[in-house]
């Protein structure tokens, strides 16, 4: 069956960086033989001027009909009057709700061409190669009450057992077909989520016996993930504090626009997204780095697709891109988003049929 992909470019850069991501999943595709069927629809700002809603029932029932759901940024100042559900962040998280995406994983990976421009000292970064595993449907951002006055807003964060328990699994799983080593990261010396949630993920642990787990609390992890990061394989935690955290390690990757992200539930279409905004100070420059995204489209090959080969056929071929210098500007090049796009395309190479990684 021929799989179904929607796309959802949202708002600034967003439709920028998923054209070329795009542009990339029907290059490794048509090279493998493989037919995809890509359709494309309304979140987020554009969503909200065209009908008042930032994530329409045509959204909603095409993603809840595909494969996969691949996803640009929402938002930006023009619609940053709205509040509550009209905002643009809640059509993308009613997205994660309704696709029950509850984990969130997050790779970062150091390319050692990039290990000397990052903001950090070379021997700091080079090789860091860890994942972090966002709690991505519960906790702050779904918490109830939820509300605000003109003097008094109130947020709650809530987790229950199960919740923590599936994530924790996924993020033991990676870690025992990784490096064997998990960090649970918490706030468990002030938060009560915090001490269920060290404690569920204590009780997963058994079933997990080739992982060694460590418990940290989130004040100095987020300093230990810039000074020591080399010796972190996969992190967990909640939705919050993964959110904070994944930004905080894009600095060591060299940029925001680098990093990709796959968030995935029981069953049913797994969503992708770069994890960068929708960056309105450079939007509409043809100058964001479409790296992040055009490594999601990899992660969707990988874990919604059944189609590894041609995710490892994207990540090479981004290698390539970046060993011979196709940098945009936040990484201190002056490609530009189209060109990096075109750069990868002609680095990929599928034979066969196969996906046979590219010489760096
Ligand atoms: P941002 O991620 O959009 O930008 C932060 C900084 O990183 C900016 O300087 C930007 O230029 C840079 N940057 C981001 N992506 C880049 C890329 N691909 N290439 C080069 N540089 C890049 O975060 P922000 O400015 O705090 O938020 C802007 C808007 O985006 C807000 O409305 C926010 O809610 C929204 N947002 C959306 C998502 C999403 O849709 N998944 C994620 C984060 C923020
Ligand atoms: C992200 C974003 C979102 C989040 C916002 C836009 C709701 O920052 O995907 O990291 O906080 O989850
Ligand atoms: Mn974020």
């Amino acid at each position: 069956m021929t799989p179904r992909i929607v796309t959802l470019p949202g708002d600034g850069v967003g439709p920028e960086v998923i054209a070329q991501a795009v542009a990339v999943l029907r290059a490794v595709t048509e090279q493998a033989g493989l037919s995809v069927e890509v359709e494309e629809h309304l979140i987020g700002g554009r969503a909200v001027d065209a009908g008042g809603v930032p994530l329409p029932e045509t959204t909603r029932a095409a993603c809840r009909d595909a494969d996969a759901v691949l996803l640009g940024a929402v938002g930006g100042p023009r619609w940053d009057h709205l509040r509550g559900a009209q905002r643009c962040e809640s059509g993308l998280l009613e997205l994660r709700s309704l696709l029950k995406v509850f984990a969130n994983l997050r790779p970062v990976r150091v390319h050692r061409r990039l290990a000397d421009s990052t903001s950090l000292r070379s021997e700091v970064v080079r090789g860091v190669d860890l994942v972090i595993v966002r709690e991505l449907t519960g906790g702050a951002y779904f918490g109830q009450p939820k509300h605000a006055d003109r003097d008094r807003a109130v947020d709650t964060t809530v987790y229950t057992r199960t919740e923590v328990e599936r994530v924790a699994r996924v993020a033991f799983a990676l870690a025992s077909e990784r490096r064997g080593q998990l960090v649970s990261v918490d706030k468990v010396n002030v938060l009560a989520t915090s001490a269920l949630w060290r404690e569920t993920v204590d009780a997963v642990s058994t079933e997990f016996p080739d992982v060694v787990l460590e418990h940290a609390l989130v004040d100095s992890f987020a300093m230990r993930l810039v000074q020591r990061p080399r010796g972190i394989d996969v992190v967990v935690t909640e939705n919050l504090f993964g959110d904070i955290l994944s930004d905080e390690a894009a600095v060591l990757a060299g940029s925001l626009g680098m990093l990709p992200s796959a968030s995935i539930g029981e069953a049913g279409p797994g969503l992708y997204e770069p994890v960068h905004g929708s960056a309105p100070d450079i939007a509409g420059q043809n100058r964001a780095n479409p790296y992040g995204a055009i490594l999601s489209v990899a992660l969707m090959l990988r874990h919604s697709l059944g189609r590894p080969d041609l995710g490892a056929a994207i990540e090479a071929a981004v290698d390539a891109c970046i060993e011979t210098g196709v940098l945009t500007r936040d990484l201190g090049g002056s490609a530009r988003t189209s060109d990096t796009g075109a750069a990868v395309m002609s680095a990929l190479s599928v034979r066969g049929g196969a996906a046979v990684g590219v010489p760096s």
